[in-house]
Parts: C-alpha cells; sequence; structure tokens
C-alpha cells in the first residue's frame, strides 16, 4: 500500500523537529534529511522559495539573484523531477530494455541531484551579514582549520580548483570534522556520508552578470553574506560537532 505524500511545504509546516531519531534539516528551507513517512515521490521534488527578498544580499544584484534561483536553480529541480520520471518508467527486466538510454539518465539523476542539493545550500548559507557570533559550527571550524580566517581562504581555494564547480565545507564523520571539497560539476568530488555545511558556488552563472571575470569580487562579497546561524542549524542537525 502507498503511503500518502505530502508536499515539502506542508511536511516543513507541520515540524521542523528532530523525528525518528533522524535529524531534519531545516535551515532556510533546506531539508537534507528527512523521515520515509515524508518522503519526496520520484518526479515530485519542489523549488523552494528563496529565504529571504531577491533583493537581499548585499552585492549580488536582484537580477542576478532571481536568474541563479528561479532559472538555474529550477532547472535542477525540474531536470531531477524529468530524470526520475524517465527512470521509473524503465523496466531493467523487462525485454528490449535500453540500456544506453538508463545509463544516460542514471548520470543526469546525480548531476541534477547534487545540484538541486547545494543549490538549496547555498541559498541558505547567505541572507545574513557574514558577522559570527559565537556558534558552535565557528568554533568547529577554528578547531579544524586553525582559525576562520584560514578557513575562508582555504574555502575559496577549494572554489578556484574546481573551476565550473563548487567549494564545499561538509561534516565528515568519516574523519570527525568539518573538510573542504572540492567539488567539479555538482556531483564529482563528493565524498559519502560527508554533509555540506556551507556551499560555494562558483559556476559562472552565480557571478558573471555583476563581476564579469572578476571572481574574487565575488568570493568577497559571498562570505560577506553568510548567515551563521542557518550555518549553524544545519552543522548542528548535521551531528557536527
Ligand atoms: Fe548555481
Amino acid at each position: 500500500m502507498m503511503m500518502p505524500r505530502i508536499t515539502r511545504r506542508e511536511f516543513l509546516g507541520q515540524t521542523l523537529a528532530a523525528v525518528g531519531g533522524g535529524a531534519l534539516l531545516s535551515a532556510g528551507g533546506l531539508t537534507l534529511a528527512r523521515p520515509a513517512a515524508a518522503a519526496v515521490a520520484p518526479g515530485q521534488h519542489v523549488l523552494p522559495p528563496l529565504p529571504y527578498a531577491y533583493n537581499a544580499l548585499k552585492g549580488l544584484s536582484e537580477q542576478l539573484v532571481t536568474w541563479h534561483h528561479d532559472r538555474h536553480f529550477k532547472g535542477y529541480v525540474d531536470g531531477r523531477n524529468a530524470v526520475e520520471t524517465a527512470l521509473a518508467a524503465m523496466d531493467p527486466a523487462a525485454a528490449g530494455f535500453d540500456a544506453k538510454t538508463y545509463a544516460g539518465l542514471k548520470k543526469q539523476e546525480t548531476f541534477h541531484a547534487c545540484g538541486q542539493i547545494l543549490h538549496e545550500v547555498y541559498f541558505s548559507n547567505l541572507g545574513g551579514d557574514g558577522g559570527a557570533g559565537g556558534q558552535a559550527v565557528v568554533a568547529a571550524l577554528e578547531r579544524d582549520f586553525g582559525s576562520l580566517t584560514k578557513w575562508v581562504a582555504d574555502l575559496r581555494a577549494a572554489a578556484i580548483a574546481a573551476g565550473i564547480g563548487w567549494g564545499v565545507t561538509c561534516w565528515d564523520p568519516s574523519c570527525g570534522r568539518l573538510v573542504n571539497f572540492s567539488v567539479e560539476s555538482h556531483q564529482l568530488g563528493a565524498v559519502w556520508g560527508a554533509v555540506p555545511v556551507v556551499a560555494l558556488d562558483c559556476w559562472e552563472h552565480a557571478f558573471y552578470h555583476d563581476y564579469g571575470p572578476d571572481k574574487g569580487k565575488y568570493l568577497d562579497v559571498f562570505f560577506q553574506n553568510l548567515h551563521w546561524d542557518r550555518i549553524n542549524e544545519r552543522f548542528q542537525a548535521a551531528g557536527g560537532q
């Protein structure tokens, strides 16, 4: 018997607490862990609203943020839905199964899913004044990187190293500390079990409208807009220590 499905917003409206011993991450509309009772059926992902006004970010224009959220982020949500719907219609056990089409869809599945997840983290990262105020995640970053300044420098380097990709600070339970990973595209560089805490988008669509090739100025602005309370909520919900 199929369990009733509810929308993401309905679910978030019902409970933002930890459920069944599993952490529910809801910072800025972000949900990286959900109980099975609130599962998203294949093809039913929904673009979360921007958790602040489109013109709220310092140094990032309303036009850029609108395109980034409403076109690019939405494209990954729509892409994931399309891929999941197509996969759901395929039967690997059936005669005439199209393995080549299936293989292409499986590659697209991780691309779009990771694009969706990282953009959720990215937009919920932002909307603050960049000022860290004694949150547990800040203490953990200072412990694991030596200082907040060193973490910033390393995340910038990881993001630049990715080229078209991301720098992602993750709580990595396999080593019990925060780690900056360099992720090409959206999915090439992910580590199993590591939970994104801060995601820094270095695709050109994230900055080129406002800064052209001057990626460094965009990176400055990114850190000036961090919302540390939401980052801390995500870190703690991930089991970070
Ligand atoms: Fe992006």
